[in-house]
């Protein structure tokens, strides 16, 4: 060959990322409605992506530790349920951390594992670290917006089904008529006798909950803050970033805690040439993490062609993992 790879098993990846017109439209869309608003997909540049990977380290921050618990106990049981010569579609793949105790378990097993990702340089990094620790896993990344109708690669030949894995509670992040139109989304894309793993966080105490979104060292205060740096970078805008402090609250009517970013004095701030006041106290919110109950998300599911075929949860029932499946009928 002209060019050696540095690895046979990855491919060149799909490039489908967001532009930085989309992040303006988004945030002037957001920024003109009474409670000012920017979609939580904007967090994950690169630096928002590394911080995330901090958020998964804290002590306060159950939902990662839990989930790995879960999967380390059952892998298993799941690889089993997903069976062989799937193709594995992980929708937010970021390091593709947990992914790698499927990897470990599955190997050759494993038609292909597609990670989507929206940042790309996290993306390639992750890939390459997979390719090399995987070889016999054929890596096929895609940069995307996964939330927007995107392209996946044409699967090998050797795939029998399709299954989606989606951890780390992302469902979440979805107001419940979101999640249920993504994850009919997902269910169309697995087709029928397709499947989905994910990962869904529970109801708990609520200041277990609320601790995960305000940890004692700041680290999720600085990702939430990226989002002002990260518009002052690419949108020209004008924030101060210690005129705004992270705040988080749970919302029991809805079921979520919400995070925001509290403007802590009256001001204005310019973003895209556009100018916006902000009253002292006033927010940015900037994300919600629904949380379930087994049933409510049970019906969810049953709401989008996917039928709950497992539940494999922790001691205290903090977090679950679940593995559903398309029936064969399923368009
Ligand atoms: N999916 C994660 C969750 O809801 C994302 C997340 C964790 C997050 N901590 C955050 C998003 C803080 C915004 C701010 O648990």
């Amino acid at each position: 060959p002209r060019c050696m790879p540095t690895s046979t098993s990855i491919h060149p990846i799909l490039d489908q990322a967001p532009t930085t017109e989309s992040f303006r439209k988004a945030t002037l869309r957001g920024f003109r409605k009474d409670q000012k608003q920017i979609p939580s997909k904007f967090l994950y540049d690169d630096r928002g992506s590394k911080l995330f990977d901090k958020i998964c380290e804290l002590e306060e921050y159950y939902p990662t530790r839990t989930e790995i618990g879960i999967m380390r106990e059952n892998v298993s049981a799941m690889a089993e349920a997903i069976g062989p010569a799937a193709r594995l579609v992980e929708y937010g793949s970021g390091s593709s951390l947990k992914t790698r105790i499927l990897l470990e378990q599955m190997r050759e097993d494993l038609a292909a594992y597609v990670p989507v990702d929206i940042s790309k340089s996290h993306l390639l990094e992750s890939a390459e670290a997979l390719a090399e620790d995987y070889p016999a896993v054929p890596i096929q990344p895609v940069c995307a917006d996964y939330t927007t109708s995107f392209e996946l690669p044409e699967p090998p030949r050797s795939a029998r089904r399709t299954v989606g894995y989606y951890p780390g509670s992302t469902i979440g992040n979805f107001p419940r008529d979101q999640a249920r139109a993504f994850l009919e989304q997902i269910a169309h894309t697995v087709g029928p006798e397709g499947g989905l793993l994910i990962g869904v966080d529970l109801k708990k105490n609520v200041d277990v909950m609320t601790a995960a979104y305000d940890d004692a060292e700041g680290v999720t205060a600085a990702f939430s803050k990226n989002l002002l740096r990260r518009m002052n970078r690419e949108l020209d805008a004008t924030f101060d970033l210690d005129a705004f402090e992270h705040q988080v609250l749970w919302n029991e009517e809805r079921g979520c805690v919400e995070s925001h970013l509290r403007s802590t004095t009256a001001q204005s701030v310019t973003v895209a040439d556009e100018s916006f006041a902000f009253d002292a106290g006033e927010t940015i919110h900037t994300e919600d993490s629904h949380k379930y109950t087994l049933d409510g998300f049970a019906s969810l599911a049953a709401d989008t062609g996917f039928e709950v075929e497992s539940v494999w949860t922790d001691d205290r029932s903090y977090f679950s993992v679940q593995y559903c499946t398309t029936r064969s009928d399923s368009a």
